[in-house]
Parts: structure tokens; C-alpha cells; sequence
């Protein structure tokens, strides 16, 4: 298996960027073409960004597990698709050949259909990082069902939110989930989640625990029993097979919820063609992707970038992906480099939370391990500062690996700005160029490109895209009106990403941060206003507002600012209901790291939060808050300063 499209030198990537924006439909065409298609497009692509209208492929039908999976088959069958690393080190790891995804990922269609689902059908995943987990997504999309995958990190709330949001009628999930020295009950959650719930016909239990589960008669299957049906109706005579649905390109693939600066998360939706185009380009140009290498994305698939670069992205390029169940630190922080040394792994993809999380212990757990089948490593998620990036080319890198800074979102859904590995220029917190196809500019907030440089040399403004690539959102689910407004109507004719960036004189992006309402917590998004809503449904709060903070580990920690009624009992024990509240209506990933106790907070007379005031009070610059002079009542903020935890 090569890559005819995989760009090898810099001068080579000038030339692929130059012709994707001079001729994008010749340009996507060739590379479409190394793809499998049941029947090729009429038309490569159709867009308006007013509407939104964005269509790539139109009238092309495929199934993309036949691109993940089928096509390999014939000379591939017994290479692994995706080593699996149980939590516990002791477990027994699993193997998943290419022949064996396609028998799971059969069964488990055959599964789906047994049940009564139907292409169309949203189908939620909640599950722990088990390879059932992606034999049940690749089985949705083989039957043409479309996937819903939550993080096992929500509460039943959240779930039920977004079951409700997408009229979901099936549900997968596990008994528990490992993770570290911890077991998460996703049963029992689930459970929660569908008290009153009438719309969900059927709940697929995966045993991984065997933890004590309710098993509603006519509700809730178990996993094990049905693929044991499902096997003989799949398999004859020694050979597996279950139809793949013909899909559109532009029909849907999947759902996934993010959040956003207003209102609850919502669901992000990706289609079957452009989306396989995408993950994969990025795949293997990105990471220099070459046969025969073993890929460990330490995302969950709970994230989008477990979707696109453990699953989608690197099985429609025939790799090797190795998926971890359980987390970095446990049973010690050697964990990732053991996994490393064990299986020899060649690009190692994580996040700068996690880098940071381990440089805090030391050189210890790195000393006997063998990092050096090592040869790419990636971060992803938020900005990594140089230190951390220093520390990661040092020690894990041996400083032979060239390290990409890959700048995405759950919305794009695949990278858009990076270096590609070893083939274009890296900068230390610089995500650096954009791949062909993204064509970012900066504007200010009247939505006017920058054109003036700052007295740091450098163009500074809001991240825009001027087209659509092929991994684009097409709409959020059920509600096109919130996709035009969240994304195309900020700025006319572009879309908008919420995040700052600053530019240099050879085209050069360094990625600032969000611009808008929204968190960015341990490289997990979360908005203020959802954060505010939840804390505000605890009984004794009358109003809170929640800004984000620097924090070493995190990036970013949660700041709020609470005004209650009475305490019941202590502050402390106060402030843990609170948590407790957060934690019960979006999930613990979601807690606030501080809560400080007020009188009242900084409005103007309008009756707004000046965020600015409190951003800068939590970010301890307390003598730069500027102008208070248009607030209602100044006074306010000398006693939130007093009181600043
Ligand atoms: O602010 C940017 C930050 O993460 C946001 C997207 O979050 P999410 O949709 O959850 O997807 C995360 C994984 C792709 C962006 O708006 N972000 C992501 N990657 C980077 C980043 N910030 C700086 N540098 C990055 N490499």
C-alpha cells in the first residue's frame, strides 16, 4: 500500500497547496480517486457559506467501512488494524487483524439489523475504550446507521440531552469501564439517563467489569448473546459477510457533541465521503504515515480525534492503530513509554496536558524504557507552550523526531494547520502552515482581514477559513439555523472558528486560544455559559459567572464566581455541593477548580458581566483590571479582589 498522494518535500507541498486553491475540484478529484467508490461523484463540490451549503462528492456512493476495512482484505488480511492495551497492564492485549475487524464489524451490523436498525437510525455509543467500541461504530456506519458517541466522562444528563436531541433509539455500552485505578458503572449511567425516557427501543450491553447491571426485560440485550447469533448468520462456510449499505457522500456518518459559547452542546455532522477524504489525507500526510507502522493516538474516541486518528483516518489507510483503554499515570506515569518500548511504536500522538501532567514526575519513569523506534510525535488539543514542547522533543523525541502541532476542531473534522513531519518547517508552539485545501485568514471584528502587522511584527486577529475543505461540519443536527449562525454569520462568507491566531510574513500560524465564551480544559472544550447554568440549578445559588484561568497541568482551569442565598453548613461543604450539582447535570469533567464566594458581581449598567474584569481578577492581575468605571457599582470588584481564592 502507498500513497501517491502523500507529499514528500517542501517544494512539494507549495505545489499541492498552490493547485488546491487554484483548481480545488481537479485537485480533490485525483485524490479521491485512490479511494473505493460504488459509483464516482457528478460533481466534486458545490458550496455557499450564506446558506450554509457545502457538498463534496455529490451523487459518489460508498460505504467507508468498505474503505476501512474491505479493501484490505485480499493482501492485508492478517495485519493488525488495532492493537488493543488493556488498562491493566497484567490483561491479556488483543490483537485485531483486518480479518478479524471484518468479521466483528459484521457481526456486529448483522447485530444492529437484528435488532430492527435501519440506515438512518441514530445509535448512541457510550462505552469504555474497549475494541468493541470501535467494532460498534464501524458497524453503524457499515448498516448506514448513524453514531452518536458520548464520553464516558458525561452524566446520565448529558446523555439524556443528547438523546433527546437526536431522537436517538439505540444505545450501546458496557457494564463499567476501567480507567486507572477507577470502574465507571456506564450501565447503571445509562440507566439514569433513560428514567422517563419512551423513545429508546433497545440498549446492547457490553460485559467488561461484570459489574451488577439491571437488565430491563425487552430493553436491554446482551452484547455476547447477540454477536453469538449474529456469527452464524454472517458467517458460511468459513467466509464472513454482511452487505455494506450504498451510501451517498453527503449522507450523514456520524454525530458528535460539542460545546459552544451559548446554549447546550450541539451536535456536529459529518458525511460519509468527504469526511473519509479528509481523515485520511491528513493521516498520512500529516504524520508521514508509511506501511507497516504502528500509530498510538492516546485520545479517547469519546473526542473527535479518536474518531478521526484512531479509527477513520488510519484503517482507510490500511495502518496499525494501537487504541489504550486505560489512562497515562496508572499504574505509574511510565505508562505511555512502556506502551511505547512494548510494542516499538513508530508515531506517537497525544496532547500537551499530558505532556505537561508527565514532565511533573520527572526522568524517572522515561530511564529504562526504549524510546527509539520512535520517529513522529503530534499534540493536539490546545496550544502547547515551548517548555513543555522542549521537553517532549528532549526526552521522548531523543530530538530526532520531528514534532507536528496539528490545529483542529470537532467541527473541521480533521486537521486543518500543521507541519507535516519532517517535510515542512516546525516551530515550537507555532501549528506553522495549512494543509491543502484550508485556506485560513485573519480578520478583525468587523470581519476586515488584518493587513497592518502588531508591533511584534505579526498579523493578529480572528481565525476564519475562506472555503470549505472536505472534513467540514455540514450542519448540527436537527437544527441548520444554529450551524449558519454559531459558524457562518459572525463574519460574512467565512467560516468562523472562535479561535485567535497571529500570522508572519511567510504565512506562518500560531494559534492563540479561543476568542470566544468557550474553556479549553485539558484540551476538552467546555463554554462558561453551560458551566453557569449548571451551577445555577443547585438550590442556594442565585447567580454565578464562570471565566477560565492559567493553569500548569490543565491549560486552562475553571474560575467561577458564585453569589449564593445561604450557605447550608459551611462555605466548604457548600462549594462540594456545588461540585457535586456540576457533576450530576454535564459530568466531573466539567467541575470548577475554584469557586469564590461573592457579593455581587461586576455588571455594567446594562446589566452585562464584564468577563474582562473577572478573567484578569482570576488570572491574578489584579492591579490590570483598566477601565471600571462604566460598572454599575465599582465597589464590587475591590471585594471580589479581597476575596480571590
Ligand atoms: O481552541 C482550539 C483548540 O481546541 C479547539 C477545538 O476543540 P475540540 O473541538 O474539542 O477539538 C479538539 C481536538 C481537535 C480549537 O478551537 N486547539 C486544538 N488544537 C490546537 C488547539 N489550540 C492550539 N493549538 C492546537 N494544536
Amino acid at each position: 500500500m502507498s500513497y501517491p498522494y502523500q507529499i514528500k518535500s517542501y517544494e512539494a507541498y507549495k505545489e499541492a497547496y498552490k493547485k488546491s486553491v487554484e483548481d480545488p475540484e481537479n485537485f480533490w478529484a485525483d485524490i479521491a480517486n485512490n479511494f473505493q467508490w460504488r459509483k464516482k461523484w457528478d460533481k466534486v463540490l458545490d458550496w455557499n457559506f450564506t446558506e450554509p451549503k457545502v457538498e463534496w462528492f455529490k451523487g459518489a456512493k460508498l460505504n467507508i467501512t468498505e474503505n476501512c476495512i474491505d479493501r484490505y482484505l485480499p493482501e492485508m488480511a492478517d495485519q493488525p488494524a488495532i492493537i488493543w492495551e488493556p488498562n491493566n497492564p497484567e490483561d491479556r492485549v488483543r490483537v485485531v487483524t483486518y480479518a478479524r475487524l471484518h468479521k466483528r464489524v459484521c457481526q456486529f451490523a448483522q447485530v444492529l439489523k437484528n435488532l430492527g436498525v435501519k440506515k438512518g437510525d441514530r445509535v448512541c455509543i457510550y462505552m469504555g475504550m474497549v475494541p468493541e467500541l470501535a467494532y460498534a461504530v464501524l458497524g453503524c456506519a457499515r448498516i448506514g446507521a448513524i453514531h452518536s458517541v458520548i464520553f464516558g466522562g458525561f452524566s446520565a444528563q448529558s446523555i439524556a440531552d443528547r438523546l433527546e436531541d437526536a431522537k436517538a433509539e439505540y444505545i450501546v455500552t458496557c457494564d463499567g469501564a476501567y480507567r486507572g485505578a477507577k470502574d465507571i458503572p456506564l450501565k447503571s449511567i445509562i440507566d439514569d439517563a433513560l428514567i422517563g425516557n419512551k423513545v429508546v427501543k433497545k440498549v446492547i450491553v457490553y460485559t467488561r467489569t461484570r459489574t451488577p447491571v439491571s437488565m430491563l426485560k425487552g430493553r436491554d440485550v446482551w452484547w455476547e448473546d447477540e454477536m453469538e447469533h449474529a456469527e452464524g448468520q454472517v458467517e458460511k462456510n468459513g467466509t464472513v459477510s454482511f452487505p455494506a449499505e450504498e451510501m451517498d457522500a453527503e449522507d450523514p456518518l456520524f454525530i458528535l457533541y460539542t460545546s459552544g459559547s451559548t446554549g447546550k452542546p450541539k451536535g456536529v455532522v459529518h458525511t460519509c465521503g468527504g469526511y473519509m477524504v479528509w481523515t485520511n489525507y491528513t493521516f498520512v500526510n500529516t504524520f508521514q504515515y508509511q506501511q507497516g507502522q504502528k500509530h498510538f493516538c492516546t485520545a479517547d474516541i469519546g473526542w473527535i480525534t479518536g474518531h478521526s486518528y484512531i479509527l477513520y483516518g488510519p484503517l482507510s489507510a490500511g495502518a496499525t492503530s494501537v487504541m489504550f483503554e486505560g489512562v497515562p499515570t496508572w499504574p505509574d506515569a511510565g505508562r505511555f513509554w512502556e506502551i511505547v518500548d512494548k510494542y516499538k511504536i513508530d508515531i506517537l500522538y497525544t496532547a500537551p496536558t499530558a505532556i505537561r501532567s508527565l514532565m511533573s514526575y520527572g526522568l524517572d519513569p522515561i530511564k529504562d524504557k526504549d524510546l527509539s523506534s520512535l520517529k513522529v510525535l503530534g499534540t493536539v488539543g490546545e496550544p502547547i507552550n515551548e517548555e513543555a514542547w522542549h521537553w517532549y522533543d528532549e526526552n521522548i523525541g531523543k530530538k530526532k523526531c520531528p514534532i507536528v502541532d496539528t490545529w483542529w476542531q470537532t467541527e473541521t473534522g480533521g486537521i486543518l494547520i500543521t507541519n507535516l513531519a519532517g517535510v515542512t518547517p516546525a516551530i515550537p508552539s507555532w501549528a506553522t502552515l495549512p494543509l491543502p485545501g484550508v485556506q485560513p485568514v485573519l480578520v478583525d471584528d468587523r470581519g476586515v482581514e488584518i493587513t497592518e502587522k502588531n508591533e511584534e511584527g505579526l498579523y493578529k486577529g480572528n481565525l476564519c477559513m475562506k472555503a470549505p475543505w472536505p472534513g467540514i461540519l455540514r450542519t448540527t443536527y436537527g437544527d441548520h439555523e444554529r450551524c449558519r449562525t454559531n459558524y457562518f454569520a459572525t463574519y460574512e462568507n467565512l467560516y468562523f472558528t472562535g479561535d485567535g491566531a497571529m500570522k508572519d510574513d511567510e504565512g506562518f500560524y500560531r494559534i492563540t486560544g479561543r476568542v470566544d465564551d468557550v474553556l479549553n480544559v485539558s484540551g476538552h472544550r467546555i463554554g462558561t455559559a453551560e458551566v453557569e447554568n449548571a451551577i445555577n440549578m443547585h438550590a442556594s445559588v442565585v447567580e454565578s459567572a464562570v471565566v477560565g484561568y492559567p493553569h500548569d497541568i490543565k491549560g486552562q482551569g475553571i474560575y467561577a464566581y458564585v453569589i449564593v442565598s445561604s450557605f447550608h453548613g459551611s462555605e466548604d461543604e457548600t462549594r462540594k455541593d456545588i461540585l457535586q450539582t456540576v457533576s450530576r447535570i454535564i459530568g466531573p469533567i466539567a467541575k470548577p477548580d475554584r469557586i469564590q464566594f461573592v457579593n455581587g458581581l461586576p455588571k455594567t449598567r446594562s446589566g452585562k458581566i464584564m468577563r474582562r474584569i473577572l478573567r484578569k481578577i482570576a488570572e491574578g492581575e489584579i492591579e490590570k483590571l483598566g477601565d471600571t468605571s462604566t460598572l454599575l457599582d465599582p465597589g464590587v470588584v475591590d471585594d471580589i479582589k479581597k476575596g480571590k481564592v
